[in-house]
């Protein structure tokens, strides 16, 4: 396929769809055909430099667009090997394809009745292995976690409703039962 999509491209449909839709639901389902555009035409955007995680992190995160309210941000991450995050939410609704390898996600629902500050129960409700191409499509609220379980840095197109470091969103240990600010290193 021809590297057509640009992120430009992708931004002015980005403002379209919000514009027009009133749900996460409705507006996820109309940003996954987008993103895998997106993803198909990665050598318009793809940086060899975005394949430099940070080793603290784990995971490099590389902005490539967002809004002067912060909302609709387009990032490139990419993800050691054997590295990954915990689980999180996002604050907002969220839309990843694969670009370069793949890349494990599992799944959590909250389980707690959310009235003890930093405390929280997760149960996980599935995984699956997003390759180039797929997409993980998350509303608010979803919770998911990302490992790389490759020998080789990996690569996802990562969009949001808002840049997820203005979201006031949560990282979980669901061993230790707790929740805690998430906040991201971003280039
Ligand atoms: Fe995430």
């Amino acid at each position: 396929m021809a590297a057509t999509y640009s992120i430009s491209d992708l931004v002015g449909d980005l403002k379209k769809i919000c514009a027009a839709c009133h749900s996460d639901h409705d507006i996820i389902a109309r940003v996954r055909p987008l993103a895998q555009r997106a993803a198909a035409s990665r050598e318009l955007w793809l940086d060899k430099r975005f394949y430099e995680a940070d080793p603290d992190q784990g995971f490099g995160v590389y902005l490539l667009h967002e809004e002067p309210d912060h909302t609709l941000a387009v990032f490139a991450v990419s993800w050691l090997p054997n590295r990954g995050t915990p689980p999180h939410d996002h604050g907002t609704w969220a839309v990843v394809a694969g670009v370069d390898g793949p890349e494990k996600n599992e799944f959590f629902e909250r389980v707690d009745d959310r009235s003890r500050p930093g405390y929280a129960e997760l149960r996980k409700i599935g995984e699956k292995v997003f390759s180039d191409g797929e997409v993980v499509a998350l509303p608010a609220g979803a919770i998911h976690s990302v490992w790389n379980e490759t020998d080789a840095v990996t690569v996802s197109l990562h969009i949001y409703g808002k840049h997820v470091n203005h979201t006031a969103r949560s990282q979980f240990d669901a061993e230790k039962r707790t929740e805690t600010p998430f906040i991201l290193k971003v280039d």
